[in-house]
């Protein structure tokens, strides 16, 4: 007789995004709530971004747009629509007061004159972008700071032109096989799957720790030949066993998707300097920030090359870094390689 079929029966014991903040507040008294209202504007824009992604070879939202953004590079008609998603979502809500966006010049300033705007928040609306035409993963991330003391309102940059080591929260999602969103908010790197049954991201990893070390290092090789010497000597090195394992390689060439991958099987991230970025590719505020709040949160470590990046003073908002980020096997190893050079 053949063994009866056993129905999946989902858990009646879910916890959403929202519940896990408030019950993190709860933990601390004296949080205001603001945060978890906060969160529930990016989970909202996450949920129409995402939407538009899983439909996206089934409207007109494909291709390029007619503009270039601030950096001159041509915008896909997604990039447009999910800086409109996360602009109108996050402008909503009356704690914010300043919004920056990779895809923008300037930063914007909301709701004017309100004293209880407190918080900025600085976004890549959609990474990976080149990617979105041939279905592969991209994502978006966040990054939010508080409004330092004795500075007005209308001194945006002074709101954005903070050190990551002054971030509040940061995350990002991921538009992947599934959809996920990882934050912190300096207590533990949780992460949510969105149910698009029930329309509402559940913990699904919690309190993220990254490997000691992984077995995939993410980088384009297509550039190895510009990188500094010791960057050079790094790979090579993980390529002949010096850590005592042959590394295999992954890059995606959507840092979120790659970073992603490393955060939860360890391993290494790199995006170094090149002949033709010889300050790095990647935004310090948009894209290292958040990146390197998530990994040193999760016990790895990110650096410029010379430094943390998370004790870097920008200097302008649309500064570009070298961004390498991993585990602490990998990044130690790469360190030392950097100051033998
Ligand atoms: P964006 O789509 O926001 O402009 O970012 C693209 C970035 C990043 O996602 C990725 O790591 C990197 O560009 C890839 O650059 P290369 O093609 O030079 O490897
Ligand atoms: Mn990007
Ligand atoms: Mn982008």
């Amino acid at each position: 007789m053949s063994k009866p079929i056993h129905a999946v029966t989902p858990s009646a014991k879910v916890i959403t995004i929202q519940q896990h903040i408030l019950l993190q507040e709860k933990k601390f008294p004296g949080a205001s709530g603001e945060f978890s209202w906060l969160l529930s504007g990016l989970t909202l824009a996450a949920k129409m971004i995402e939407a538009a992604v899983r439909r996206a070879g089934l409207n007109s939202i494909l291709g390029q747009a007619e503009s270039s953004n601030t950096h001159g590079e041509v915008q896909q008609k997604l990039d447009i629509y999910a800086n409109e998603v996360m602009l109108h979502n996050l402008g909503v809500r009356e704690s914010v007061g300043v919004l920056a966006s990779e895809e923008n010049e300037t930063p914007i300033i909301v709701h004017n004159e309100s004293n209880n705007a407190k918080y900025a928040i600085l976004f890549d609306p959609l990474d990976g972008s080149s990617n979105i035409d041939v279905n592969v993963s991209v994502g978006t991330t966040f990054s939010i700071y508080r409004r330092p003391v004795d500075v007005e309102l209308n001194e945006a940059s002074k709101w954005v032109l903070q050190p990551g080591d002054q971030q509040v929260a940061a995350g990002y999602v991921v538009y992947g096989s599934s959809t996920v969103m990882v934050y912190s908010a300096g207590r533990g790197v949780h992460g949510f799957t969105l149910d698009p049954a029930i329309g509402a991201f559940i913990l699904s990893h919690e309190d993220i720790r990254m490997p000691e070390h992984g077995i995939y290092y993410s980088v384009n090789e297509a550039y190895a030949d510009t990188f500094p010497e010791g960057y050079r000597k790094f790979l090579a090195g993980l390529r002949q066993g010096v850590l005592g394992r042959k590394y295999s390689s992954r890059y995606i060439g959507s840092m979120i998707a790659d970073f992603h991958r490393t955060l939860l099987k360890g391993g290494i991230f790199l995006y170094p300097p090149t002949d033709d970025h010889p300050n790095g590719k990647l935004r310090l505020l948009y894209e290292a920030n958040p990146i390197a709040f998530i990994a040193e949160h999760a016990g790895g470590i990110a650096i410029n090359g010379t430094g943390p990046i998370l004790k870097m003073h920008p200097t302008s908002i649309h500064q570009r870094t070298p961004l390498i980020a991993g585990s602490p096997s990998e990044m130690n190893y790469l360190i030392e390689c950097l100051k033998a050079e």
